[in-house]
């Protein structure tokens, strides 16, 4: 049986996990969890919760917890990265400061994401190194974001990782939903960066793992686009006439003004999340609690389980044979028009061998260009969060599509020190 890691095993979402790891057995027999956090007070409360779960379900795997990283992964087959430095307080910082400058105040997407991925590259890297010390054969599947940085500067690094995103498994689900078959019958045409995707074709196959199938998104557009667009908030009109369907991300690129004066108008999400957090960890510490709380539901973490799952058993060889998952890889020449070691978010063929970014089609000029801006923005955050200094973190803030002028790349970058100098080792 398998023994699998969570750094950042203290987080509230880990019940989440636990519950998949818990149903989906027969996927993945899990024999030994080790959940690592800095946190001991949360480690406590969240083994506790992870224990009653498993034997509530009849489940005999064992929870150990523990906040040295290096003994948590020793002899571990895979290690799930999911910390956040700073915690939501970093957060809500991310999410507000750009807003006085007009610009998007979100965790992943423009300034903030910039913020985040500079506090968050090297302590990623640093486990990492740890991780390869105690146990090199161990796959890194990070979620922590911004998963497509983070994901490049371990591919960069040499680490044997991949990261992963519930967006492609949110739309799978809902596809399926909206066309009454299951989830497995649906195979997403998905290209793009992380949290920079559009579905440009959605294949409903002949039968799970099938290599045929038809393709059925212009007739979920046209029996559904009321729906998909109202969930997205983007106009019906545009996804209707390109005929693809932006992830939710997109929004604060082809409506950032509109995103920005909603923003400005109320709290920020960290804030709703911090709230949230406190009941969860109120329910958490309650002895008679044995399954993950409906609670937990209002966090955007919907399906991580399940495609964590699909992605672990794939890669240690327990799921049967190759599946076809969409993740976070090196491209390697997949997007011709980016370099090598951009990281893209498409469907790979995942097996024990390891991970196959699928052949992708051209790309229309329409995502193509966006791509590969934020793609250059990303290489840049990259060098900013590796080498530090005020002039990367300005040329990062310069390249980004959502900035892109000197005065405001210039006030962002002063905001963004000024507000993480406890984070970032060299400001
Ligand atoms: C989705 C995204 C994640 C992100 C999360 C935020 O799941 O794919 O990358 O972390 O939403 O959810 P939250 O509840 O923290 O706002
Ligand atoms: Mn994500």
């Amino acid at each position: 049986s398998l023994k699998l890691a969570i750094v950042g095993g203290g987080s509230t979402y880990t019940p989440e996990l636990v519950d998949g790891f818990a149903r989906l057995r027969d996927t993945l027999p899990i024999g030994e969890l080790v959940l690592v956090d800095p946190a001991a007070d949360r480690l406590e409360l969240i083994g506790g919760l992870a224990r009653r779960i498993f034997a509530k379900q009849g489940h005999g795997a064992t929870v150990t917890t523990t906040s040295d990283v290096g003994a948590g992964v020793a002899g571990a087959d895979a290690v799930l990265l999911q910390l956040r430095v700073g915690g939501q307080a970093a957060r809500d910082q991310d999410e507000t400061w750009p807003l006085e400058c007009g610009c998007v105040g979100q965790e992943t997407t423009g300034a903030g994401g910039l913020a985040k991925a500079l506090r968050t590259v090297p302590v990623v890297l640093d486990i990492a190194e740890k991780v390869r010390r105690a146990n090199p054969d161990a796959w890194i599947v990070d979620f922590t974001n911004p998963v497509g940085i983070v994901t490049r500067a371990l591919q960069n690094a040499g680490h044997r990782a991949v990261g992963l995103c519930n967006v492609a498994i949110g739309f799978q689900r809902r596809f399926a939903g909206h066309l009454g078959v299951a989830p497995e019958l649906i195979r997403l045409d998905h290209v793009g960066l992380n949290h920079l995707t559009w579905e440009r074709g959605v294949t409903l196959l002949d039968a799970p793992g099938a290599t045929t199938g038809r393709e059925v998104l212009p007739e979920l557009l046209g029996g559904f686009g009321k729906e998909i667009a109202a969930d997205l908030l983007l106009p019906q009109r545009v996804i209707e006439r390109l005929g693809v369907v932006p992830s939710y991300y997109l929004r604060y690129f082809y409506q950032h003004d509109a995103v920005v004066a909603e923003l400005k108008a109320k709290g920020s999400r960290a804030a709703e999340v911090a709230a949230i957090e406190r009941q969860l960890l109120e329910l958490y510490a309650d002895p008679a609690l044995d399954t993950k709380p409906e609670l937990l539901g209002k966090r955007g973490g919907a399906f991580y389980s399940e495609a964590a799952v699909q992605l672990i058993a794939a890669l240690l060889g327990t799921g049967g044979g190759t599946s076809v998952q969409v993740v976070n890889a090196r491209n390697a020449g997949v997007l011709p028009f980016l370099p090598d070691d951009a990281v893209i978010e498409v469907p790979a063929a995942v097996d024990a061998a390891g991970v196959r970014p699928l052949p992708q089609r051209p790309v229309e000029p329409l995502y193509a260009g966006l791509i590969a801006a934020v793609t250059a923005y990303e290489h840049l955050a990259l060098d900013a969060a590796l080498h530090g200094g005020r002039d990367r973190v300005f040329d990062a803030l310069l390249a980004h599509p959502l900035v892109g002028q000197i005065e405001l790349a210039d006030q962002l970058t002063d905001r963004l020190l000024a507000h993480n100098r406890e984070h970032l080792a060299w400001a």
